[in-house]
C-alpha cells in the first residue's frame, strides 16, 4: 500500500486528537479495543523504527506515538498495517499537547530518543527537555515509570541530566559507565543512532525513573 492511501486509510483509525479533551482529562486506557497492561509513550518517533519493534514485542501494552513529521507517521503506519498491530495511538503533533491532556500517573513508560538538539545556544530554548515538558513528564508518569533518553551530542546530554536532576522527581538509573554507554539489548535501535555512530558521535542511553510521589524530598 503507497503512503498516501495507508495516510488516508489508517491515520483516520489510530490518530489521537489532544485537543478533543479537556486538560488532565484523557485516560489512555480507553483508547484500546483490546486488553493492555501499561501504556508506553514516544515522543519525536521519526521513522518508528524502535515504537514498531516494541509494539510487536509487546502486544500486551498500549503504545502512543507522537510525531508531526507526516513521512515518519506514514512509515510507521504501514508497519502498522503490515503486521495488523491493534497496540498503537498516533499523535501527529507537539508533544506538549498531548501531555497536557492526559490524566497524571497515567503513562508506565516513555522514550525520548534523539530529540533535536538545537546546537547553537540561542535556540536551546527549543529543546524538547526543559523545565516545562519535565514538569509536564513528571505529571504523567506514573511512580516508579522509566523514562528513556538517547542523544549522541553531549551537550544536549549534560544539559538532559542538568534539567531532571533539577526537577528532583527523576532518578538517573545508571550505576556504571556501561549503564549508559551501551544500548540496553531490549532498546531497539533508531535511524538517528546510526547517523550518529556513521557520523562519529557515540550514543549515550539514558534511563530515569520517576521517584514515589509520597517521598518526602521530592515535589508531587
Ligand atoms: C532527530 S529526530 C529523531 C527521530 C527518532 N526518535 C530516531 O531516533 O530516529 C527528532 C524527531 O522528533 C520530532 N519532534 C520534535 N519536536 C517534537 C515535539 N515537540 N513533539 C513530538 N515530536 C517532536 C521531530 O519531528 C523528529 O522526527
Amino acid at each position: 500500500m503507497g503512503r498516501r492511501e495507508v495516510l488516508e486509510r489508517l491515520l483516520p483509525q489510530l490518530q489521537l486528537c489532544p485537543a478533543d479533551y479537556q486538560v488532565g482529562a484523557l485516560d489512555p486506557r480507553s483508547l484500546f479495543e483490546v486488553e493492555i497492561r501499561a501504556i508506553w509513550l514516544e515522543v519525536g518517533f521519526g521513522a518508528g523504527e524502535h515504537l514498531a519493534a516494541m509494539a510487536q514485542a509487546f502486544p500486551d501494552i498500549g503504545f502512543i506515538g507522537c510525531e508531526p513529521f507526516i513521512n515518519g507517521v506514514a512509515r510507521l503506519l504501514t508497519v502498522i498495517d503490515q503486521s495488523a498491530l491493534d497496540n498503537v495511538r498516533i499523535v501527529m503533533d507537539d508533544a506538549g499537547l498531548l501531555l497536557d491532556s492526559l490524566t497524571a500517573g497515567s503513562i508506565d513508560r516513555a522514550f525520548l530518543l534523539f530529540p533535536d538538539p538545537w546546537p547553537k545556544r540561542r535556540h536551546n530554548k527549543r529543546r524538547f527537555i526543559g523545565p516545562k515538558n519535565v514538569a509536564a513528564m513528571a505529571r504523567v508518569l506514573a511512580d516508579g515509570a522509566h523514562w528513556r533518553v538517547a542523544t549522541d551530542h553531549m551537550d544536549y546530554c549534560r544539559w538532559i541530566l542538568a534539567h531532571l536532576a533539577a526537577a528532583r522527581q527523576f532518578q538517573w538509573l545508571a550505576r556504571r559507565p556501561g549503564d549508559w554507554r551501551l544500548r540496553p539489548d531490549d532498546w531497539p535501535a533508531t535511524r538517528y543512532e546510526e547517523k550518529g555512530i556513521e557520523a562519529g558521535r557515540p550514543p549515550v542511553f539514558l534511563s530515569f525513573r520517576r521517584q514515589d510521589r509520597q517521598h518526602p524530598d521530592i515535589q508531587p
